[in-house]
């Protein structure tokens, strides 16, 4: 693959935040000894560079009652080295969606002679290992993970630690483009293969996402990712006293993290838990608060902001779905925040009032935090796991 390299660097506190990098090549050919002139204006990561981070990544794919043709293709886009884990919050009443899931998965496997693993969200023994291991913060009154994607992606999370998982990347269920997915795991591979830390995170730009209307029309950016990032820019400018407009990913679904930064941030429920990496990340590592690790603070924290080839096209899911279960709890994230002042929070307020998202004098929610990984017992975790791990296996012979 052949990337932009990082050309332009914000700082903030030890927390380094990479410009956009365009991908110039999905394919850059094969790796030559001498090459034949430097450019150092980009970078060109070897296809074996690739697959040795993909060894070590693990793919979550959340899924909650998809098309089972999307999630196929989904899955059949992430590269043959990453370990695929599916957590499923799909229905099991009436039509049994979880199983068909596993179905597929298993047919997958059995075809391409990969490994993968499939748990279902409401898993009681999951469930138990946290709770057993001191870590009830995912967990609902009834003892079960709750319902949410930033749930599903932590348990995730935890199953990636035990599967002894460097990296950790997030890829939708809902994607139409099986190509995209691919790309999107080679720019999570190609951002790690330019970080200089070991606390590193990826995080994915469409160049287009294509809306259908009277024809096909290439938008660019979405109402919500549009004002998450401009509300972000102004808590960093108004902290740093230089204006910015250096977050384009706040939002960010498609993302990518070491699973050593991974551990030690705060996240948040649902479809907050986007913004809130960041905001835990600017929190703990910004310079403004107490550092939250001295070590990974130490190292410094990199975000990269990587803009993809393909166009992305997902399901859409209408109604108050954007509005009440992801601009509001997002925006709440940053406004809440210890971090924000009173000019942003002016600013939130007023993209809200103007996206009819509040009443007058209303304020967006305030988030309902998940503790970082590393507050679990990860002995006694890892001990009631290694029983489970085998039963999550879609692939039979593993089992
Ligand atoms: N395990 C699990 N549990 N998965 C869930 C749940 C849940 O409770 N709820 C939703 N999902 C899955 C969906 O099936 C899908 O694969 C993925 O999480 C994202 O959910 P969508 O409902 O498709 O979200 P979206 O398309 O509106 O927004 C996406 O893009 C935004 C902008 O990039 C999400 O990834 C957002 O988190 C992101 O901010
Ligand atoms: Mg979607």
């Amino acid at each position: 693959m052949r990337i932009e390299s990082p050309r332009y660097t914000e700082r903030f506190g030890s927390v380094r935040i990479n410009d956009v990098q365009k991908v110039l090549e999905l394919d850059s050919g094969r790796a030559k000894e001498l090459p034949l002139q430097e450019n150092i204006a980009v970078e060109k990561i070897e296809e074996d560079a690739i697959k040795d981070l993909e060894e070590k990544m693990a793919i979550v794919i959340p899924v909650k009652d998809e098309k089972l043709k999307l999630f196929e293709g989904v899955v059949s886009g992430i590269p043959h080295e990453c370990l695929i884990i599916v957590v499923s919050n799909s229905q099991r009443k009436r039509v049994d969606r979880f199983k068909m899931e596993q179905d597929a998965l298993k047919q997958f496997c059995h075809f391409t002679r990969r490994e993968a693993l499939i748990v279902h969200q409401k898993d009681p023994n999951l469930a138990k290992a946290l709770a057993d291991a001191g870590y009830n913060s995912i967990l609902g009154e009834d003892g079960l993970i709750r319902n949410g994607k930033a749930e599903g992606m932590v348990a995730a999370m935890f199953i990636a630690m035990i599967a002894k998982k460097d990296y950790v990347g997030f890829i939708d269920a809902d994607n139409y483009f099986p190509g995209a997915v691919w790309e999107y795991v080679k720019c999570y591979a190609a951002g790690f293969s330019m970080a200089k830390s070991p606390y590193s995170m990826v995080r994915v730009l469409w160049r287009y996402k294509p809306k259908i209307s009277a024809g096909m029309y290439f938008k660019k950016w979405g109402r919500v990712s549009e004002t998450t990032n401009r509300c972000m820019n102004s808590l960093i400018s108004n902290r740093t006293g230089f204006e910015t407009e250096i977050i384009k990913t706040g939002n960010a679904g498609e993302h990518a993290m070491s699973l050593r930064l991974a551990e030690i941030l705060t996240y948040a429920s649902g479809y907050a838990v986007e913004p809130q990496e960041l905001m835990s990340i600017f929190e703990g590592f910004g310079g403004v608060l107490t550092m939250a690790h001295p070590t990974a603070a130490k190292h410094g924290i990199e975000i990269f902001q990587t803009e993809t080839r393909n166009p992305h096209l997902h399901e859409e899911k209408g109604g108050q779905h954007l509005t009440v279960e992801m601009l509001l709890p997002g925006l709440g994230t940053i406004y809440h925040s210890p971090l924000c002042e009173e000019e942003t929070k002016q600013v939130i307020v007023n993209e809200l009032l103007q996206q009819d998202a509040i009443e007058s004098e209303g304020e967006p929610p305030a988030p309902c935090f998940i503790k970082p990984l590393k507050t679990i017992d990860v002995k006694k975790f890892t001990e009631a796991m290694s029983e489970q791990m085998e039963s999550y296996s879609a692939l039979e012979e593993h089992k």
